[in-house]
């Protein structure tokens, strides 16, 4: 059985990878998942230098998902090729780094940096909700996409995923733009804009008075748009939203995508990412698949 995938030139063992955000740098969760048992690492974002995020509260339980607004909290690319690169390189498998900014020049800045380490490939948020500037200011507006595509193309050594926001009308606008730039692989979704408040407080219950919805509540949503964009470009798609089992992720596969990533599940279930790999593999057997990748796109 071969649950290899190929993504831009990157060989990934199998198609299970972690959220941007919902693992760290992966030395939390060491304790609880063997990280050479997963495709790939996925970083928390990492800006030009350190960000302080937004002010708490930044959580919020809702049914069958979470808000948050945490704002990219990070270490800054100095710290974090210092610290978590060495760490992660312990491991046999690829290394993703997810990188955020304000302007175009902080995740050019990054990017640069990064071309000098080894990772893998560059993940690159232009779909936060959560800060003011940068990430979803360029997320939302095919032209920018298209640009800060073609800005981050021209200097980056590794292949590029872009990260495309839920929050728009027809994500296949984004997604066609990313294209244009030069994208190597998409990268969907991202946090739905949401809003909670405490009726107790009479407040809001994040402190940045909207916040980025995710986990299995969001599931239908995701599906749904990465069968639109894998049908609307030529390129891989990795999906995410809500993919809590191997069911969830083999439905993303099926609607189109290449790979997966598995993010809010793992703040309940810290070991979601192997339990996943594990069951795609029976599936396989079950279903006699020689090939992860023959599942790509087969619901049409
Ligand atoms: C607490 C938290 C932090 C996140 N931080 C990032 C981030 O730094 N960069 C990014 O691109 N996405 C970030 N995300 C979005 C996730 O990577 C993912 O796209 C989204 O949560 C949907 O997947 P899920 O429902 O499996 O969590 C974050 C999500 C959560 C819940």
């Amino acid at each position: 059985m071969d649950t290899k995938v190929n993504l831009a030139g990157v060989e990934l063992k199998n198609p299970v990878m972690t959220a941007s955000g919902t693992f760290g740098s992966g030395e939390e969760y060491s304790e609880f998942v063997d990280l050479s048992r997963l495709g790939a690492v996925v970083t928390k974002g990492v800006a030009n230098v350190p960000w302080p995020g937004n002010p708490v509260p930044r959580i919020a339980e809702t049914k069958s998902g979470m808000m948050n607004a945490i704002g990219l909290q990070n270490p800054g690319i100095d710290v974090f090729c210092r610290r978590d690169i060495p760490f992660l390189k312990q491991f046999d498998t690829k290394i993703i780094v997810n990188v955020c900014g304000k302007t175009m020049e902080d995740y050019c800045e990054v990017v640069e940096r990064l071309g000098e380490e080894e990772v893998d490939m560059l993940e690159i948020n232009i779909s936060c909700p959560n800060v003011k500037e940068g990430g979803i200011a360029f997320g939302q507006n095919p032209k920018a996409v298209e640009e800060i595509t073609a800005e981050v193309k021209k200097r980056a050594k590794q292949p590029v995923i872009m990260k495309l926001s839920p929050n728009v009308t027809d994500i296949t606008e984004t997604a066609k733009a990313a294209e244009a730039g030069g994208a190597d692989v998409l990268s969907l979704i991202n946090t739905l804009t949401g809003m909670k408040i405490d009726i107790h407080r009479r407040a809001f219950a994040l402190a940045n008075k909207t916040g980025g919805l995710s986990g299995p509540a969001v599931k239908p949503v995701a599906v749904r748009m990465v069968y639109q964009v894998a049908n609307a470009v030529k390129l891989p798609v990795i999906g995410m939203g809500g993919i809590e089992t191997a069911e969830d992720a083999i439905e993303f596969l099926l609607a189109g995508a290449s790979a997966v990533s598995v993010g809010t599940a793992n703040f309940y279930n810290p070991s979601a990412t192997v339990q996943v790999a594990e069951g795609i593999e029976d599936y396989l057997e079950r279903y006699g698949f020689e090939h992860v990748s023959d599942l790509t796109g087969l619901v049409k």
